[in-house]
């Protein structure tokens, strides 16, 4: 399947990772799905098409995301929301008339899903703790790259890998967040779960 921009930005931007992406997650068919980590809501559409595509209605997608910069954020890693292309930011501003980092923004882009997604405003290292894990059996983790966060993330999400799901983490390797791979080291090493590195060392695959 290939993967779609939808005029956005989105981590999955380098040729051949997207569709890379959608093939994991159609090998395990996942019937919710949690995304930590939405920004514009790129992956967000995508894994909602896919799992229509294989599942019909029976799907549900969570998306977590801070949709802010904020004083409160700052050791957070945000991308640069602002696009190069003039065309995009035209089509944003005037036309859209929207933010896409926002939660509207994104509610917008999902609207066709709506009585499958929930969308979630807020920090990951205190809303996870409130998410029930017992049904979720997939998780995307790309929220914060800081070390903190990522072990946080990690062992608020260990029922969705011992009931037999799966924790995919972008940016494994990533020379700017060494915390990133710090984090999913230990986790693994100190649960002894499964890890595979995917497409070169960019995906860190977690299992039981
Ligand atoms: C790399 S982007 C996600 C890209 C998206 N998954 C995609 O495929 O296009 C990382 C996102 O994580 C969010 N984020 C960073 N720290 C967070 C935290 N502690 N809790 C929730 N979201 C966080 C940022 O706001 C940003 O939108």
């Amino acid at each position: 399947m290939k993967y779609k921009k939808y005029f956005r930005k989105t981590s999955l931007k380098q040729k051949g990772d997207g569709e890379f992406f959608l093939e994991e997650i159609k090998k395990k068919n996942p019937k919710i799905f949690l995304e930590v980590g939405v920004f514009h809501g790129v992956t967000a559409r995508n894994v909602c098409e896919l799992l229509s595509e294989l599942n019909g209605n029976n799907f549900q997608y969570i998306g977590l995301d801070l949709f802010e910069k904020s004083e409160e954020n700052k050791s957070e890693i945000i991308p640069n929301t602002n696009f190069s292309n003039p065309f995009k930011q035209i089509y944003f501003r005037y036309i859209k008339r929207q933010d896409p980092y926002t939660i509207e923004a994104v509610e917008d882009l999902l609207k066709k899903f709506q009585n499958n997604i929930h969308l979630i405003k807020g920090n990951s290292n205190s809303v996870l703790k409130k998410i029930d894990m017992t049904k979720v059996d997939y998780v995307f983790l790309d929220g914060g790259h800081d070390y903190n966060t990522v072990k946080n993330d990690l062992d608020s999400c260990s029922e969705v890998i011992n009931n037999d799901g799966t924790i995919l983490c972008d940016d494994y390797n990533l020379s700017y967040a060494p915390g990133v791979k710090k984090a999913i080291d230990e986790y693994v090493e100190n649960n002894n779960y499964k890890c595979e590195i995917l497409r070169n060392s960019r995906f860190a695959k977690i299992e039981k």
